[in-house]
């Protein structure tokens, strides 16, 4: 049977420059203006999404390699998205809005003030997408680093204290009695005196309790550690994982058996798989696409050259693209992550940088499970094929512009809503409870 499955838009490039290099800048398209973005947002919560979750990364890199990350605006300028957040609020009535925020960024005590607001000014609609990039902890002070993990544990404390202090309002606490005129009972607040090892700091928050709960904690990181992060503290993890029913399975069974680990049921929390479709209107086009993709000329590979330049913080720009990629090009601080997406299991002393990159602009065929491009029907497939495997979401990748929300969800938004597999209805009371509503 068809189950009914939660759809977020992932504003992947953040709330910057992403439309540059586009046609559709000239689209009337202003980045540092919340207009276009408003526009969107009502149109995704127009076809049922559950929310928008928008990337965000507060820092430009090391010094050496900012010119990369800057040139094509692949890696910034960005602006902070926590604060953008206000205005799709206001342009919406039910959607969520997922902000990405780094705990080394906020003082608990400020984070959860500001947050408690936003969740009242929003009708319960927040969410925040906890990261744990260590790479900008230089911005925030001059202490060395935390590693990967610690800087997880660090996350688990940050978020442990938002919820202290959301939850320094004990039960009974606000009383709002205009008889006797007792606004709120203080004897019932819980002064919170926390020492951490990350954080020090007393409460009350002078804020008042949620009355449909608290924003929605969110997460992306990949790693055991990362999952065992998810597990204890998410209420929406995002996956990453080939859409291969073994992995899609085994990723679900690793979340949901961190989150019994650590006391919470596997229904706590909504896996969410990332994909970014390319939805054309025929099989013919899909076919031709897939077909040019696998012959790119130098200037898409070049194009390809330069993204990777600013993911890698490395310059391949000025490479020969007929040799193999120098041995000791890759420093320390570049990410495997991204460099495995470049290499793949290519033999690295025998490949030219040509064959990486002509690899990476290869699209595949939804049809077939090879890639993601293909015709509404085709995705709508996929995406039922995901939910008989037990799957809770997807998370579709782009611009939050109406170019490219069209593009994706024209078509196939009637075909997902035909089939039952995505929501007609909002319940009207935030989004934790439209998570949960399914
Ligand atoms: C869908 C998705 C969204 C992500 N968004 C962000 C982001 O906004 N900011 C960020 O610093 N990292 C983001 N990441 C990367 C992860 O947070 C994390 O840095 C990475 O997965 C490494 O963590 P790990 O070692 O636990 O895998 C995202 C990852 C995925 C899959």
């Amino acid at each position: 049977m068809t189950r009914p499955q939660h759809f977020g838009w992932f504003l992947a490039r953040g709330f910057g420059p992403h439309g540059w290099g586009h046609p559709y800048l000239d689209w009337d398209y202003d980045w540092t203006r919340p207009d276009l973005y408003q526009q969107s947002a009502r149109e995704l919560e127009q076809a049922g999404f559950d929310f928008v979750l928008i990337e965000d990364a507060p820092s430009l890199g090391s010094a050496e390699t900012i010119d990369l990350r800057v040139r094509h605006a692949f890696g910034g300028p960005k602006l902070d998205p926590l604060l953008l957040a206000p205005y799709l609020f206001q342009a919406t009535r039910h959607l969520g809005v997922i902000p990405t925020v780094n705990p080394a960024a906020y003082l608990p005590y400020t984070a959860a003030r500001q947050f408690a607001t936003l969740q009242h000014l929003s009708g319960d609609r927040l969410g925040l997408n906890v990261v744990t990039d260590t790479g900008s902890a230089r911005h925030f002070s001059d202490a060395a680093p935390l590693g990967h993990d610690a800087a997880y544990d660090r996350a688990e404390e940050w978020v442990t204290s938002l919820r202290e202090l959301w939850r320094s309002w004990g039960e009974g606490a606000l009383v709002r009695d205009t008889a006797s005129g007792v606004y709120a009972d203080g004897t019932k607040l819980d002064a919170v005196r926390h020492r951490g090892e990350h954080f020090a700091f007393d409460g009350p928050l002078n804020a008042i309790p949620f009355t449909r709960g608290e924003p929605v904690i969110a997460s992306p990181g990949g790693s055991g550690r990362g999952l065992a992060f998810a597990g204890a503290n998410s209420d929406i993890q995002l996956a990453l994982a080939p859409l291969h029913e073994k992995s899609v399975r085994e990723y679900r069974a690793k979340i949901h058996a961190a989150a019994v680990e650590r006391g919470r049921a596997p229904s706590d929390i909504r896996i969410m798989f990332a994909i970014q479709p390319v939805i054309v209107a025929s099989r013919e086009e899909a076919d031709r696409l897939v077909a040019a993709s696998a012959h790119p000329d130098d200037t898409v590979l070049r194009h390809l050259a330069q993204r990777q330049s600013s993911d890698l913080e490395t310059d391949l720009t000025a490479l020969d693209l007929d040799a193999p990629l120098p041995a000791e090009l890759f420093a320390e601080n570049v990410s495997h992550g991204s460099l495995r997406r470049l290499v793949g299991d290519r033999d690295v002393s025998a490949t030219p940088l040509r064959a990486h990159l002509t690899a990476l602009a290869r699209l595949g065929r939804i049809s077939d499970r090879s890639g993601f491009v293909g015709t509404a029907e085709e995705f709508a497939d996929l995406i039922e094929e995901l939910g008989e495997w037990g799957n809770d979401g997807v998370l579709l990748w782009g611009d939050l512009h109406p170019v490219t929300v069209h593009r994706t969800l024209d078509e196939l938004v009637p075909v997902l809503r035909r089939r039952g597999i995505l929501r007609r209805d909002y319940t009207g009371q935030g989004l934790r409870a439209d998570l949960r509503a399914f």
